[in-house]
């Protein structure tokens, strides 16, 4: 027999991944999409089409984390065996500006998903993977971050990822659902959206250099990352449902970069030579083929409360799950470079 997955959050980066992997592996795959007044499939279009059925293995329905009544249907409906929670209001700065959609989305859905399975009688029946993020770890002094560093996050997506996670545990102490975490840190990729940082800066540099752009601006230089590849992550998300037992899992690359840093690499790499000038809002970065102004700094980039210096320890998902990156930040820019 096949086994059936769900995918909450299917229609974004990690989601399109993760179908990908799992129709490789012979899953059936069910996805969830949020109706919206314009086409938000772009990510699946190439594996999904419900009229010339492109892959019999895959089926999508319109739901909404914010809804119990469509979750309960949905999960009635396709009997999974594995459910990946991904959907969430994923940015950062957005959740300044959308508090309570963001944790009535990125903390209450989850809970929305677990009580629907307990409610169901199906704890036994389903194991379930929420999409943690190290952004829970915000403003914490230890360095690297593992299992055990203590939360103290910086934002309200951060906050009610916090909620999520423990809501998480809570319901696999309490109830014994096979319920796993995966603490994942950046991961990036063609895909990405292209308001985080990478894709704004790997887009935007590409359209400087093809003299569609005149400069690219930003907030923070400052704030280390610890970024990876979506394909990399997805693959930790399915590895933790197949251990023994469930657990929590810090998934990054062990390595950081600051944002100015990423710029300066990834001009170099688009062909690009770059010099900075200048501190604070003032600072630039100056392309030296013709000494135009490509890099400004904006107030509007920058957070209300930002978290610096995010580097994730790996080792425990190394041990367990045999698990490690594949991509080098080298290999990820040239990926979204040539995929842009
Ligand atoms: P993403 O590209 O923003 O995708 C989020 C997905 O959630 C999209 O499919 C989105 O639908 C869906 N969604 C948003 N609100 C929803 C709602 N109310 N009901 C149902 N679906 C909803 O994010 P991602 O980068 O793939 O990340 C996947 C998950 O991992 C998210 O939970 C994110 O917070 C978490 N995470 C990401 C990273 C990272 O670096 N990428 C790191 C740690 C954790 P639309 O396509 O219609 O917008
Ligand atoms: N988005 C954005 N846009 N960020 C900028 C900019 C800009 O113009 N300029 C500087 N930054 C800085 C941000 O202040 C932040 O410190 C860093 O670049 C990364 O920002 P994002 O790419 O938006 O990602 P994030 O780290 O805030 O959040 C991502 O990673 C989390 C895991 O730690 C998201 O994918 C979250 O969903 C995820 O949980």
């Amino acid at each position: 027999m096949k086994k059936r997955a769900l995918i909450f959050g299917i229609t974004g980066q990690d989601g399109s991944y993760l179908a990908e992997f799992l129709l490789k592996k012979n899953y059936i795959v069910h996805g969830v999409k949020r109706r919206s007044s314009s086409p938000n499939t772009e990510r699946i279009d190439h594996i999904f089409d419900s009229i010339n059925k492109k892959n019999k293995n895959l089926f999508v329905y319109y739901g909404d984390v914010t809804d119990s009544s469509n979750i309960i249907r949905i999960i009635n409906q396709t009997k999974p065996h594995e459910i990946y929670n991904l959907a969430a209001q994923s940015h950062v700065k957005v959740s300044f500006e959308l508090p309570d959609y963001t944790a009535n989305t990125t903390a209450l859905g989850p809970l929305r998903i677990l009580e629907c399975i307990r409610s169901l009688n199906l704890e036994k029946k389903i194991k379930y993977y929420q999409a943690s993020s190290s952004e829970m770890f915000g403003n914490t002094k230890e360095k690297p971050q593992n299992e055990k560093t203590k939360f103290d996050p910086r934002s309200v997506y951060g906050i009610s990822k916090v909620f999520a996670h423990h809501i998480t545990t809570n319901y696999r102490d309490a109830y014994g659902i096979f319920a796993c975490s995966g603490i994942l840190f950046n991961h990036e990729s063609p895909r990405r959206g292209p308001n985080f940082v990478t894709k704004k800066i790997i887009s935007g540099l590409l359209r400087i250099k093809n003299d569609k752009q005149k400069y690219l601006t930003l907030g923070n230089l400052y704030a280390k990352r610890d970024w990876g590849h979506a394909k990399d992550y997805a693959y930790a998300m399915w590895k933790m449902l197949q251990g023994k037992k469930p657990n929590d899992y810090v998934i990054s690359t062990g390595n950081q970069i600051t944002v100015k840093q990423f710029v300066s690499l990834s001009a170099k790499r688009i062909g690009i030579k770059l010099k900075w000038k200048n501190k604070g809002l003032k600072e630039i970065g100056i392309d030296q083929r013709n000494n135009n102004t490509i890099i400004k700094i904006s107030k509007a980039y920058f957070r209300k409360t930002e978290v610096d210096d995010l580097l994730g320890n790996y080792s425990k998902a190394k041990k367990e799950l045999k698990w490690k990156p594949k991509f080098t930040l080298n290999k990820l820019i040239d990926d979204m470079v040539a995929n842009n």
